[in-house]
Parts: C-alpha cells; structure tokens; sequence
C-alpha cells in the first residue's frame, strides 16, 4: 500500500500482543493512524493504554504481530537489518527521563555527536561544528560541549537530547512523554523551542502525553488511545471543541486549554486499570455511563465511524453534535 498523500509515516491496522505469566495483553489492538508532513499528531491517553508500544513499532524497535508499519514509503516489516538501520536516520526519538536516556559518563560533545558518528558522518573537526551548531539551536552554547549529564540542569538535558535526535536532520521526531519531567516552566521553554524547530526544519512530529494542556499547545492532529485501541481521533479542534467518544469528554473535563504551564494529568485512578483485553466489543463500556445500560456496547463489534474527513471515533452511542 503507498503511503498516503502528504503522509511520511503510517501505521494500518497493527496490532501487539504481550504474552506473560499474568496473561495476555493486547498492547496495540488494531490501530491506524498517519503522520502527515510537518505537522505534529498528539497521541493521548492514560498509563498503559499502548502509545509507546506504538511508537517503538514505529521507530521499528519492536514488531508487531499484525498490520501494516509504512515510514517514508518504505514497508518497516521487508526492510533487511541495515535498510532498517539506515531509515533510523530519518525518525529519531526523544524520551521522557531528560538524565536517564544520556550517557552520564560522557561529555555533551560526544553524546550529542554520536549519532554522526554512527552513521559515519564527517570528521572529528566538522562533527564538532555541528554540534556546536545543534547545541545553538536549541538554546545551549559552546561551554556545554564538555560538561557531562550531572552538571546540567533537566531542562537542558532535555535539549541535548533534542539535539541528538536533531544531528543526522531527520524528518519525523517521536517525542514520549519529551517534556513530562519537567518543571512547568522549564516545560513551556522546551515546548516553544520544538515549536519553533519544527518550522525551522520542517519536522513532523509524534508527541505522545499524558498532559491534554500540552496536547492543546502542540498537536494539530490527536489520537485518543484507550486500552489498545485509538478510540478517537480528530483535529484539535475535533477532539477539544467536538469530542464524540464518552472516554474523550471524560479526559477533557477541567483540561485548561492553550496553556503548557498548567497540567491536566489522567488521574491516578485512571492509571490503575486491568490490562486490555481481547474483545471487538467496547472495551470502554464499564467506565461509560451509556455503555453500561446498552446491549450492543457488551456484544456489537465496533466498527470506526468516520465523521468527517478529519474525525473519527469508536462507539455504539457517541456524544450527538449538532
Ligand atoms: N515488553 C512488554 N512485555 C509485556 N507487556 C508489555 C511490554 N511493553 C508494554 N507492555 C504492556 O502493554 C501495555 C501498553 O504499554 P505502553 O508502555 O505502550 O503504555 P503507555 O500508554 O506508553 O503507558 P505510560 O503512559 O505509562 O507510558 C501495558 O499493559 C504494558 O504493561
Ligand atoms: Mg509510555
């Protein structure tokens, strides 16, 4: 299948499954979604609900059971080790523990010129440069190049990390849970500089959260997960204005929007949920005040209704709209 127009990456019906002492678990039960060029697609949703399982599918670190992973038009599952390799190139990642993901015995010089080297890019002399270049670009200076992880701050752990995941100029950028760890106003800081990044080097991002204020801020596309499955999907306006999935209004309620200082966390409740579980039903109807009364919600299979060219959901009874 080609990738679709405008799109640099897509994920089409893919499902992951874990299977452990305790059971089963559909990490990913088939999902799509696609990355559309330059603009930044939110996924969202509680702890457990499979968004960095999608997106190590996507970075091609972890194979799915089922479906289809396209990352610049090329099919993720024919790639030979070192076609895969070579396409890490173009979609990088930074993760959310700004101290954990750096090497704390290296300097920022070599954290941040790893991956020219690993992709044999320059010289010792031009990878310098480079750096120096990247470390300007997200707001450091040329006296970090020497100072390790523990002499900076988190937020400037942080845009090392950004700039290490900016060194080899990839197009699309898996930010998880990037600014999560973060004090609030370190946060809006880092938040601005993706921001501007992204029109500087026309990225296209996959910014994963927790926090629906900074999916407000970011995203112009947001997928809304729910044990495994995107249970909603929308423009920002779609989701935020409109939203049609009874778990979306849930997650919603009280979220101060446009504002990346102040946080809507998924409650702590939320968090401590069962693992999904293998059923085309809905899998959302024993928190939905609808689904519980509702036969088809227990034994229909869901099937995506798509609202608009831009929005879509899965649910038997959604929220009517006018
Ligand atoms: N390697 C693994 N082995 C077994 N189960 C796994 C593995 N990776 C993820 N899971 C399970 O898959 C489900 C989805 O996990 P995932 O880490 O993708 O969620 P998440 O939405 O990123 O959560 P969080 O917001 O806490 O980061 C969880 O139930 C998790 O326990
Ligand atoms: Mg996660």
């Amino acid at each position: 299948m080609a990738t679709q127009t405008g799109s640099v990456a897509n994920l089409s019906a893919v499902s992951r499954i874990f299977k452990g002492k305790t059971g089963t678990v559909h990490a990913l039960d088939n999902i799509s979604f696609d990355l559309k060029a330059g603009k930044t697609l939110a996924l969202v949703g509680e702890s457990g609900s499979g968004k960095t399982t999608a997106a190590r599918v996507l970075l091609g670190l972890d194979q799915p059971n089922s479906g289809l992973i396209e990352v610049l038009g090329r099919n993720l599952g024919s790639l030979k080790y070192e076609e895969l390799r070579l396409l890490r190139r173009e979609i990088q990642v930074v993760q959310q523990d700004p101290f954990s993901q750096l090497n704390r015995r290296h300097s920022v010089e070599r954290i941040v010129s790893s991956p020219l080297l690993a992709f044999d890019i320059g010289d010792k002399e031009s990878r310098r440069e480079q750096v120096i270049e990247l470390l300007q670009a997200v707001g450091l200076e040329k006296e970090h190049l020497n100072r390790r992880p523990h002499e900076l701050s988190g937020g400037q752990c942080q845009r090392v990390a950004i700039a290490r995941a900016l060194a080899v100029n990839p197009k699309i950028v898996v930010l998880d849970e990037a600014v999560s760890a973060l004090d609030v106003s370190v946060r809006a800081q880092v938040l601005n500089l993706l921001r501007e990044i992204q029109i500087t080097r026309g990225l296209t991002y996959l910014f994963i959260t927790h926090d629906l204020g900074v999916a407000h801020y970011m995203a112009d596309e947001i997928a809304v997960m729910f044990r495994g499955r995107i249970v909603e999907r929308g423009d920002r306006d779609d989701i935020f204005k409109k939203p049609r999935h009874h778990y979306t209004t849930g997650l919603l309620s009280s979220v101060p929007l446009a504002s990346p200082t102040a946080e809507k966390r998924i409650s702590e409740q939320d968090q401590s949920l069962p693992s999904p579980v293998a059923d085309d039903s809905c899998n959302y109807r024993s928190r939905c005040a609808v689904g519980l009364g509702r036969d088809d919600c227990k034994s229909v299979p869901l099937q995506i209704t798509q609202g608009s060219d831009t929005h879509s959901w899965l649910c038997h009874s959604p929220i009517e709209r006018s």
